[in-house]
Protein backbone atom coordinates (compact mmCIF):
# COMPACT_ATOMS: atom_id res chain seq x y z
CA UNK A 1 0.00 0.00 0.00
CA UNK A 2 1.45 3.50 -0.95
CA UNK A 3 2.48 5.44 2.19
CA UNK A 4 0.85 9.43 2.03
CA UNK A 5 4.04 10.93 0.58
CA UNK A 6 3.55 8.86 -2.60
CA UNK A 7 -0.80 9.27 -2.92
CA UNK A 8 0.57 13.23 -2.72
CA UNK A 9 3.22 13.16 -5.52
CA UNK A 10 0.80 11.34 -7.63
CA UNK A 11 -2.13 13.55 -6.54
CA UNK A 12 0.18 16.65 -7.98
CA UNK A 13 1.49 14.88 -11.03
CA UNK A 14 -2.02 14.04 -11.85
CA UNK A 15 -3.43 17.81 -11.27
CA UNK A 16 -5.75 16.98 -8.65
CA UNK A 17 -5.45 17.38 -4.81
CA UNK A 18 -6.47 14.86 -2.01
CA UNK A 19 -9.46 15.65 0.12
CA UNK A 20 -8.87 15.99 4.20
CA UNK A 21 -11.66 16.13 6.12
CA UNK A 22 -11.79 16.27 9.78
CA UNK A 23 -14.00 13.55 12.15
CA UNK A 24 -14.93 13.64 16.29
CA UNK A 25 -17.00 10.54 16.12
CA UNK A 26 -17.59 7.23 14.33
CA UNK A 27 -20.27 8.82 12.03
CA UNK A 28 -18.44 11.09 10.30
CA UNK A 29 -15.89 8.64 9.83
CA UNK A 30 -17.80 5.89 8.18
CA UNK A 31 -19.11 8.99 5.82
CA UNK A 32 -15.90 9.99 5.20
CA UNK A 33 -14.29 6.58 4.45
CA UNK A 34 -18.06 5.06 2.51
CA UNK A 35 -17.58 8.27 0.46
CA UNK A 36 -14.09 8.02 -0.68
CA UNK A 37 -14.76 4.28 -1.10
CA UNK A 38 -17.79 4.79 -3.81
CA UNK A 39 -15.49 7.11 -5.23
CA UNK A 40 -12.30 5.12 -5.29
CA UNK A 41 -10.50 7.71 -4.80
CA UNK A 42 -7.76 8.30 -1.77
CA UNK A 43 -8.73 10.61 1.30
CA UNK A 44 -7.34 11.97 4.79
CA UNK A 45 -9.05 11.71 7.96
CA UNK A 46 -7.56 14.76 10.28
CA UNK A 47 -8.59 15.08 14.12
CA UNK A 48 -7.46 18.18 15.67
CA UNK A 49 -5.85 18.31 19.52
CA UNK A 50 -10.26 18.76 20.49
CA UNK A 51 -11.34 15.99 18.34
CA UNK A 52 -8.53 14.32 19.60
CA UNK A 53 -9.19 14.50 23.25
CA UNK A 54 -12.95 13.29 22.48
CA UNK A 55 -12.35 10.32 20.35
CA UNK A 56 -8.62 9.47 22.27
CA UNK A 57 -5.92 9.12 20.22
CA UNK A 58 -5.31 5.53 19.90
CA UNK A 59 -8.98 4.33 19.54
CA UNK A 60 -9.39 6.89 16.23
CA UNK A 61 -5.59 5.58 15.38
CA UNK A 62 -7.11 2.10 15.20
CA UNK A 63 -10.08 2.64 13.43
CA UNK A 64 -8.68 4.00 10.73
CA UNK A 65 -5.84 1.62 10.49
CA UNK A 66 -9.13 -1.27 10.63
CA UNK A 67 -10.70 0.72 7.57
CA UNK A 68 -7.31 0.46 5.54
CA UNK A 69 -6.17 -2.57 6.38
CA UNK A 70 -9.59 -4.38 6.20
CA UNK A 71 -10.15 -2.88 2.70
CA UNK A 72 -6.93 -2.55 1.68
CA UNK A 73 -8.06 0.90 1.23
CA UNK A 74 -5.86 4.74 0.99
CA UNK A 75 -7.37 6.60 4.06
CA UNK A 76 -4.57 8.43 6.10
CA UNK A 77 -4.48 9.82 9.59
CA UNK A 78 -3.55 13.25 9.86
CA UNK A 79 -3.00 14.93 13.38
CA UNK A 80 -4.49 18.51 12.58
CA UNK A 81 -3.42 21.76 14.09
CA UNK A 82 -0.92 20.57 16.88
CA UNK A 83 0.50 22.69 19.21
CA UNK A 84 3.06 21.45 21.12
CA UNK A 85 5.31 18.82 20.04
CA UNK A 86 4.38 17.08 23.02
CA UNK A 87 0.53 16.64 22.07
CA UNK A 88 2.71 15.79 17.97
CA UNK A 89 4.78 12.73 19.66
CA UNK A 90 1.80 10.95 21.26
CA UNK A 91 0.24 11.05 17.65
CA UNK A 92 3.41 10.23 15.76
CA UNK A 93 4.15 7.18 18.88
CA UNK A 94 0.42 6.33 17.69
CA UNK A 95 0.60 5.88 13.91
CA UNK A 96 -0.72 8.83 12.37
CA UNK A 97 0.70 9.56 9.12
CA UNK A 98 0.79 13.00 9.02
CA UNK A 99 1.51 16.51 11.90
CA UNK A 100 0.38 19.86 11.09
CA UNK A 101 2.29 21.37 13.40
CA UNK A 102 1.00 24.78 14.21
CA UNK A 103 3.27 27.66 15.34
CA UNK A 104 1.51 30.04 13.30
CA UNK A 105 0.12 32.29 16.31
CA UNK A 106 3.79 32.80 17.19
CA UNK A 107 6.68 35.33 15.80
CA UNK A 108 7.93 33.90 12.46
CA UNK A 109 11.37 33.40 13.54
CA UNK A 110 10.37 31.33 16.70
CA UNK A 111 7.61 29.39 14.24
CA UNK A 112 10.71 28.31 12.37
CA UNK A 113 13.21 27.73 14.96
CA UNK A 114 10.60 25.02 16.85
CA UNK A 115 9.06 23.77 13.73
CA UNK A 116 12.74 22.94 12.84
CA UNK A 117 12.76 20.92 15.93
CA UNK A 118 9.50 19.46 15.69
CA UNK A 119 10.37 17.93 12.17
CA UNK A 120 13.74 16.75 13.46
CA UNK A 121 12.22 14.66 16.73
CA UNK A 122 9.43 13.29 14.68
CA UNK A 123 11.40 11.91 12.08
CA UNK A 124 13.79 10.53 14.34
CA UNK A 125 10.52 8.69 15.69
CA UNK A 126 9.30 7.63 12.53
CA UNK A 127 11.16 8.87 9.28
CA UNK A 128 8.27 8.12 7.05
CA UNK A 129 6.04 10.74 8.74
CA UNK A 130 5.23 13.77 7.10
CA UNK A 131 5.18 17.06 8.41
CA UNK A 132 3.77 20.18 7.95
CA UNK A 133 4.04 23.94 8.68
CA UNK A 134 2.07 26.77 9.15
CA UNK A 135 2.75 30.31 8.48
CA UNK A 136 0.13 33.54 8.43
CA UNK A 137 -3.09 33.95 9.94
CA UNK A 138 -6.22 32.12 8.95
CA UNK A 139 -7.99 32.19 12.36
CA UNK A 140 -9.20 29.59 14.35
CA UNK A 141 -12.21 27.54 14.90
CA UNK A 142 -14.14 25.45 12.58
CA UNK A 143 -17.46 26.97 13.76
CA UNK A 144 -20.00 29.55 12.57
CA UNK A 145 -18.78 33.21 13.04
CA UNK A 146 -20.47 36.20 13.36
CA UNK A 147 -17.78 37.89 11.02
CA UNK A 148 -14.46 37.90 9.68
CA UNK A 149 -11.45 40.19 9.69
CA UNK A 150 -10.03 41.36 6.63
CA UNK A 151 -7.26 39.02 5.93
CA UNK A 152 -6.04 39.82 2.38
CA UNK A 153 -3.32 41.69 4.12
CA UNK A 154 -1.95 39.29 6.12
CA UNK A 155 -1.16 36.69 3.06
CA UNK A 156 1.93 34.72 2.97
CA UNK A 157 4.83 36.14 1.08
CA UNK A 158 6.63 33.82 -1.26
CA UNK A 159 9.98 35.05 0.02
CA UNK A 160 8.68 33.76 3.74
CA UNK A 161 7.23 30.77 2.06
CA UNK A 162 10.17 29.68 0.31
CA UNK A 163 12.35 30.80 3.56
CA UNK A 164 10.10 28.68 6.21
CA UNK A 165 10.32 25.20 3.82
CA UNK A 166 14.08 25.42 3.36
CA UNK A 167 14.76 26.44 7.17
CA UNK A 168 12.44 24.14 8.61
CA UNK A 169 12.82 20.91 6.30
CA UNK A 170 8.91 20.67 6.49
CA UNK A 171 7.17 18.05 3.78
CA UNK A 172 3.64 20.34 3.37
CA UNK A 173 3.32 24.49 4.39
CA UNK A 174 0.11 25.79 4.65
CA UNK A 175 -0.45 29.21 3.71
CA UNK A 176 -2.16 32.10 4.47
CA UNK A 177 -4.04 32.79 0.78
CA UNK A 178 -7.53 34.46 1.27
CA UNK A 179 -8.71 31.30 3.18
CA UNK A 180 -9.69 31.22 6.95
CA UNK A 181 -11.37 28.63 9.02
CA UNK A 182 -14.89 28.45 9.76
CA UNK A 183 -17.95 29.74 8.17
CA UNK A 184 -20.36 32.45 8.62
CA UNK A 185 -23.85 32.54 8.54
CA UNK A 186 -24.54 33.64 5.14
CA UNK A 187 -21.83 31.36 3.45
CA UNK A 188 -23.92 28.49 5.42
CA UNK A 189 -26.95 29.88 3.42
CA UNK A 190 -25.21 29.81 0.25
CA UNK A 191 -25.37 33.40 0.12
CA UNK A 192 -21.58 34.39 0.60
CA UNK A 193 -18.36 32.08 -0.61
CA UNK A 194 -15.13 32.36 0.84
CA UNK A 195 -12.70 33.82 -2.33
CA UNK A 196 -8.97 33.00 -2.57
CA UNK A 197 -5.95 34.71 -3.44
CA UNK A 198 -5.10 32.82 -6.73
CA UNK A 199 -2.00 34.61 -7.94
CA UNK A 200 -0.90 33.93 -4.73
CA UNK A 201 -0.89 30.80 -4.72
CA UNK A 202 1.05 30.56 -7.99
CA UNK A 203 4.31 32.59 -6.39
CA UNK A 204 3.81 30.86 -3.19
CA UNK A 205 4.06 27.50 -4.67
CA UNK A 206 6.87 28.94 -7.41
CA UNK A 207 9.22 29.86 -5.15
CA UNK A 208 8.80 27.63 -2.35
CA UNK A 209 8.25 24.20 -4.54
CA UNK A 210 6.95 22.51 -1.32
CA UNK A 211 3.16 20.36 -1.37
CA UNK A 212 0.76 22.74 -0.14
CA UNK A 213 -2.30 22.55 1.68
CA UNK A 214 -5.14 24.90 1.86
CA UNK A 215 -7.04 24.91 5.51
CA UNK A 216 -10.24 26.71 5.59
CA UNK A 217 -11.94 24.96 2.34
CA UNK A 218 -15.39 25.31 3.68
CA UNK A 219 -17.31 27.72 1.82
CA UNK A 220 -15.24 28.57 -0.70
CA UNK A 221 -15.95 29.00 -4.26
CA UNK A 222 -15.80 25.96 -6.25
CA UNK A 223 -13.86 28.02 -9.00
CA UNK A 224 -11.68 28.97 -6.55
CA UNK A 225 -10.72 25.61 -5.48
CA UNK A 226 -10.31 24.72 -9.31
CA UNK A 227 -8.08 27.19 -9.90
CA UNK A 228 -6.32 26.77 -6.61
CA UNK A 229 -5.54 23.07 -7.37
CA UNK A 230 -3.62 24.20 -11.08
CA UNK A 231 -1.84 26.76 -9.16
CA UNK A 232 -0.19 24.35 -6.78
CA UNK A 233 -2.29 23.35 -3.40
CA UNK A 234 -2.36 19.58 -2.84
CA UNK A 235 -4.74 19.02 0.20
CA UNK A 236 -7.57 20.55 1.21
CA UNK A 237 -9.10 20.63 4.58
CA UNK A 238 -13.16 20.78 5.12
CA UNK A 239 -14.76 20.81 8.70
CA UNK A 240 -17.24 23.44 9.38
CA UNK A 241 -19.21 21.98 6.00
CA UNK A 242 -19.14 18.39 7.39
CA UNK A 243 -20.15 20.02 10.99
CA UNK A 244 -23.10 22.06 9.92
CA UNK A 245 -24.19 19.01 7.74
CA UNK A 246 -23.51 16.70 11.02
CA UNK A 247 -26.33 18.56 13.09
CA UNK A 248 -28.78 18.97 10.11
CA UNK A 249 -28.82 15.32 9.76
CA UNK A 250 -29.34 15.01 13.49
CA UNK A 251 -32.08 17.79 13.37
CA UNK A 252 -33.89 16.10 10.77
CA UNK A 253 -33.51 13.16 12.12
CA UNK A 254 -35.03 13.84 15.73
CA UNK A 255 -37.90 15.35 13.74
CA UNK A 256 -38.45 12.91 12.09
CA UNK A 257 -38.67 10.13 14.47
CA UNK A 258 -39.99 12.57 17.54
CA UNK A 259 -40.10 8.83 19.89
CA UNK A 260 -37.21 6.93 18.42
CA UNK A 261 -34.14 6.47 21.06
CA UNK A 262 -31.86 3.58 19.05
CA UNK A 263 -28.80 5.36 17.69
CA UNK A 264 -28.47 2.73 14.91
CA UNK A 265 -32.05 3.84 13.51
CA UNK A 266 -31.44 7.80 13.90
CA UNK A 267 -27.81 8.16 12.64
CA UNK A 268 -27.92 7.12 9.60
CA UNK A 269 -29.47 9.99 8.43
CA UNK A 270 -26.54 12.16 9.83
CA UNK A 271 -24.34 9.78 7.68
CA UNK A 272 -25.50 10.37 4.64
CA UNK A 273 -26.04 13.96 5.55
CA UNK A 274 -22.64 13.99 5.85
CA UNK A 275 -21.82 12.22 3.02
CA UNK A 276 -23.84 14.39 0.50
CA UNK A 277 -21.42 16.88 1.48
CA UNK A 278 -17.78 14.65 0.88
CA UNK A 279 -18.94 13.15 -1.99
CA UNK A 280 -19.78 16.94 -3.61
CA UNK A 281 -16.43 17.96 -2.26
CA UNK A 282 -14.16 15.11 -3.48
CA UNK A 283 -15.99 14.93 -6.60
CA UNK A 284 -14.55 18.34 -7.09
CA UNK A 285 -11.24 18.20 -5.79
CA UNK A 286 -10.67 15.23 -7.85
CA UNK A 287 -11.09 16.91 -11.56
CA UNK A 288 -8.48 16.80 -13.37
CA UNK A 289 -6.76 20.11 -13.35
CA UNK A 290 -4.40 21.29 -16.05
CA UNK A 291 -1.21 22.56 -14.03
CA UNK A 292 0.80 25.52 -15.60
CA UNK A 293 3.54 24.70 -14.39
O1 LIG B 1 -7.96 22.04 9.59
C1 LIG B 1 -9.19 22.12 9.35
C2 LIG B 1 -9.65 22.95 8.29
O2 LIG B 1 -8.75 23.89 7.89
C3 LIG B 1 -11.08 23.19 8.14
O3 LIG B 1 -11.51 24.49 7.89
O4 LIG B 1 -13.76 24.41 8.93
O5 LIG B 1 -13.20 26.16 7.27
O6 LIG B 1 -13.46 23.80 6.56
P1 LIG B 1 -13.07 24.74 7.65
ZN1 LIG C 1 -7.09 24.01 9.41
Amino acid sequence: MDQLWDVLKAAETKGVAVGHFNISDWVLLKAVFESANELNVPVIVGASEGERTFLGVAQIAALVKSLREEHSFPIFLNADHTHSLDSAITATKAGFDSIVFDLSALPFEENIKQTKQAVESLKSINPAILVEGEIGDIGTGSEIHASVPDRSKDLTTPQEARQFVESTRVDILAPAVGNMHGMLQTMVQGDARKRLDIDRIHEIKSASRSLLTLHGGSGTEDNDLRKAITAGINIIHINTELRVAWRQGLEAALGQKPHEVVPYKLLPAVEESVKQVVLARLRLFNQQQRRSQ
